[in-house]
């Protein structure tokens, strides 16, 4: 038996599955989705497209197009049930949990919850992504004390998230941000929640099961919770002239700063570098402008200093400068990592769907590593179990 402590390194380097979905290059700072790389994919596919790729493995036909397009917009409307859960949690409450709890509720309404047939859990899946989005507007909305707004089915998957909130319709430029963000976030192989999403999975629970767990998975601080606390970053230090001592403090105590470095890209993740270029275009000339500046402070000066105090070399991840654009868009923080989800909810369903029908491996398999025990034993072996009069106050 193994007793000697190991290094917990978070899995990371160990390769746990083949997928077919998507690819990520550390090196080269290269994404792919099903091969077709994220800096293409940004320029010209649409979240619609995206949905398909990841779902059904390769480009839209104009045919698949309309009818994703007709089922999202089916399927948009906010179910009743889980109208009445909003309006029952607490309008403190984090934006994360009432999705996870939101999930957790669209299972009750889905007569297909057991289903085998691939095309019907795909048809699920679909009912999932354009539901998500539909519940984080209503959310945003009803714990302002206002009004769910009735979605459109014949608009973009982006506009009516943006109508939803905002109860109006996007110029084109603003459906276009949000089409984008939708895009960049959709996917990203094994991160902390799609690795949920498939561990869940591979133990033959449902799709909402999986999809729920992904959601908490996403919402701490160094995942999807990251854009949030950029955000709250760049608040808390405010002014230029603040960033250098801001740092110093930061790295001095050992602390992180949010938005800089990433498990697998040892360069520019790309979506960061896309994302710096669209959030100074979206914010030039409007009052938001300051954060992006600031972020590029933040930026330079961070990497500057982890260089000469941590002989790190750490670039922005795709956090970065979503940040100050969801800020442009008048969106609470906390709602941030909401965004993330109802984009990356795409990129789960596929994996949902690779892992429970078994397509990059010959099996679906239980996931279930291996722990180094290093607690209490007695002579190496299990101890008795005390009675209560031999038992003594702070024995552990
Ligand atoms: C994303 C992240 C978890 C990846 O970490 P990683 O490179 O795999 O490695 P670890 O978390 O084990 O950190 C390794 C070392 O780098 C340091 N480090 C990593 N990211 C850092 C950051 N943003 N600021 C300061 N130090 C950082 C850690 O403190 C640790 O230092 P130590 O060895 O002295 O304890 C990490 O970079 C991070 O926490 N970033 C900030 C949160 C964030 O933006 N998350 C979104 C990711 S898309």
């Amino acid at each position: 038996m193994e007793t000697e402590s190991i290094k917990n390194i978070g899995l990371r380097g160990v390769t746990v599955a083949d997928t077919h979905i998507s690819m990520v290059d550390g090196k080269a700072g290269e994404l792919a989705y099903r091969g077709f790389s994220i800096k293409d994919l940004a320029q010209q596919a649409t979240y619609e497209e995206i949905i398909f790729l990841l779902l059904m493995g390769s480009p839209p036909t104009r045919k698949h197009l309309s009818e994703i397009e007709e089922r999202l917009g089916r399927y948009r409307s906010l179910p009743d049930e889980v109208r009445s859960m909003l309006e029952c949690r607490k309008k403190e409450a984090d934006p994360m949990d009432v999705m996870q709890g939101a999930v957790a509720t669209l299972a009750d309404l889905d007569p297909d919850l057991q289903s085998d047939d691939r095309n019907v859990v795909y048809n699920s899946c679909l009912k999932l992504i354009s539901r998500f989005a539909t519940v984080a507007a209503a959310w945003h909305r009803i714990r302002n004390d206002r009004e769910p707004v009735e979605l459109d089915a014949g608009q973009s998957h982006a506009a009516s998230f943006f109508q939803g909130i905002h109860d109006r319709e996007p110029t084109k430029e603003e459906e276009d941000l949000i089409d984008l963000m939708l895009v960049l976030h959709a996917d990203h192989t094994f991160n902390a929640s799609t690795f949920t999403v498939r561990e869940v999975a591979s133990t033959q629970a449902h799709l909402y099961a999986s999809v729920s767990a992904g959601v908490g998975a996403l919402s701490g601080a160094l995942h999807g919770g990251a854009n949030a606390n950029v955000m709250r970053m760049l608040l808390e230090i405010g002014d230029k002239n603040n960033v250098e001592p801001w740092i110093h403090d930061q790295i001095d105590s050992g602390k992180r700063i949010m938005g800089l470095g990433h498990a697998v890209y040892k360069t520019e993740d790309p979506r960061a570098g896309i994302l710096r270029e669209v959030a100074r275009k979206a914010l030039e000339g409007k009052d938001e402008e300051k954060w992006f500046d600031l972020g590029l402070h933040v930026e330079k000066i961070g990497r500057e200093q982890l260089r000469i105090k941590k002989n790190m070399d750490l670039y922005p991840n795709v956090d970065f400068y979503s940040s100050p654009i969801l800020y442009g868009q008048g969106l609470a923080i906390d709602m941030f990592p909401v965004v993330f989800a109802v984009s990356r909810v795409a990129g789960w369903c596929a994996h949902y769907l690779e892992e429970r029908f078994a397509e990059a491996q010959p099996k679906p398999a239980l996931y279930r590593p291996k722990a180094n025990y290093t607690g209490v034993l007695c002579e190496g072996t299990v101890c008795e179990w005390p009675g209560m009069d031999e038992r003594f106050e702070n024995e552990r």
